[in-house]
């Protein structure tokens, strides 16, 4: 038996057991295997800590257990510019065909030339003979040359198509007008002009929610390029599982009654299942108890709680403003959810010009999000909790 803590709290750590996601990886899975004939991409969205990233690696797994070639890299703030996203991707393509052609070489011996001369034979396709439209921008046809030439490599090496997933996407936003930075309409165009000459060619866009907008603001196109996959809160089973299967492993059990209280305090969320599961499989450790229960669970809740704040509410408010934090503060005595701003103008002493403007610099800071107008959502689950403790503290 495991004398590991068998929980993951942390970012896109994977878990012991991925719970409650298996139609979203099927679903992938189908949009992969009917590329390039049907084309399609992924815009994988949800709150902080609902397990995005995780999901977006097993997407990845998907895509190369299905022969494709991936590249999948989180976006920095620099590359939200048609350039800097460009050198990313370029990097990480040199990269990959780097290790696809190792790959190839090493099959190549162990198969037996013959064996993948047939294959090479059968992904080899015109496909590439794609023409560059007229009116592209020469950014985008930039672009699109760099995923194409990517493409081509590795179909000339054995495998099916390119995936290319890209987590935290939602940094990537259009500045309004002609001038100023473009990544996004510039990627989305690019995909869509290869994958309208049959390009294989799949990207997989993963953050918070605001990215639907993002993308809708992009080209108008690009609802119907993207089918949606929202991730949120576990159902309650999905949610037991995540909670009790890491055990499996382990000398220590939990307790039903034990296993019923965590599920009600964690409402389903991944990164909360993994926290208090780590927390409380410690104090059971340390105590050399085989069970966890009630009363591990009353010794170690204040701990869980401390944890939670430092590790996931309070770095997201460290670098606010002075003004953003009491803004924040005084958002934390409006009903929730949405957050309205008619009646946050209500709680706070400030004039409703400099709410607007210190709400749009939280929504640049990725607290919260528009949800429509005079409406906003905090991105991580729980904050309105968080900020009431945070404010009690204050006082
Ligand atoms: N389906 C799941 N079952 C069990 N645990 C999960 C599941 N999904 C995620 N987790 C756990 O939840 C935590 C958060 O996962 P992850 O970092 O992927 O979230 P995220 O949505 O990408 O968060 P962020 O928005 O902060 O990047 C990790 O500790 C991970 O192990
Ligand atoms: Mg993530």
């Amino acid at each position: 038996m495991s004398e590991r803590n068998p929980y993951r709290p942390g970012v896109g750590l994977q878990p012991a057991y991925l719970a409650g996601r298996d139609d979203e990886i099927k679903r992938f899975g189908r949009l992969i295997g009917g590329s390039p004939e049907i084309p399609g991409n992924a815009r994988l969205s949800g709150l902080r800590g609902v397990g995005k990233t995780v999901l977006l690696q097993r997407f990845k797994d998907v895509a190369e257990e299905a022969t494709w070639s991936a590249i999948s890299f989180e976006i920095q703030p620099r590359q939200n510019s048609e350039s800097n996203l460009m050198s990313a991707i370029q990097s990480h393509g040199e990269r990959l065909k780097e290790s696809t052609s190792i790959a190839y070489k090493a099959r190549s011996i162990a198969k037996g030339a013959a064996d993948v001369a047939r294959s090479t034979v059968r992904v080899s396709y015109e496909g590439f003979e794609w023409s560059l439209a007229g009116d592209l921008e020469p950014q985008t046809a930039e672009l699109g040359e760099m995923l194409a030439d990517l493409t081509q490599f590795v179909v000339q090496h054995g495998r099916k198509g390119l995936a290319l997933l890209l987590d935290e996407a939602q940094i990537l936003t259009d500045e309004k007008g002609s001038s100023g930075n473009h990544a996004l309409s510039t990627l989305v165009a690019a995909v869509s002009t290869l994958q309208k000459a049959q390009v294989p060619v799949v990207v997989v866009l993963c953050g918070l929610p605001t990215l639907a907008v993002n993308l809708l603001n992009a080209r108008t196109y690009s609802e119907r390029m993207f089918q949606g996959f929202t991730v949120g809160s576990l159902p309650p089973e999905a949610a037991e599982e995540a909670f009790v299967r890491p055990l499996e492993s382990s000398a220590i059990s939990a307790d039903p009654a034990l296993v019923a209280s965590v599920l009600d305090e964690v409402e389903g969320y991944p990164y909360f299942i993994q926290l208090w599961g780590a927390e409380l499989w410690d104090t059971a450790h340390d105590a050399g108890l085989s069970a966890m229960d009630e009363a591990v669970l009353s010794v170690t809740r204040d701990r869980v709680f401390r944890r939670l704040d430092s590790d996931f509410y309070e770095p997201r408010i460290d670098s606010l403003t002075p003004a953003e934090q009491d803004l924040l503060i005084d958002a934390a005595r409006c009903a929730y959810p949405p957050l309205m701003v008619s009646d946050l103008n209500g709680q706070s002493p400030k004039s409703p010009g400099n709410v607007n403007v210190l709400l749009g610099r939280l929504v640049k800071a990725n607290v919260i999000f528009r949800r429509q107008k005079g409406q906003y959502e905090y991105t991580a689950p729980g904050f309105v909790d968080f900020l009431q403790r945070y404010s009690s503290r204050q006082n």
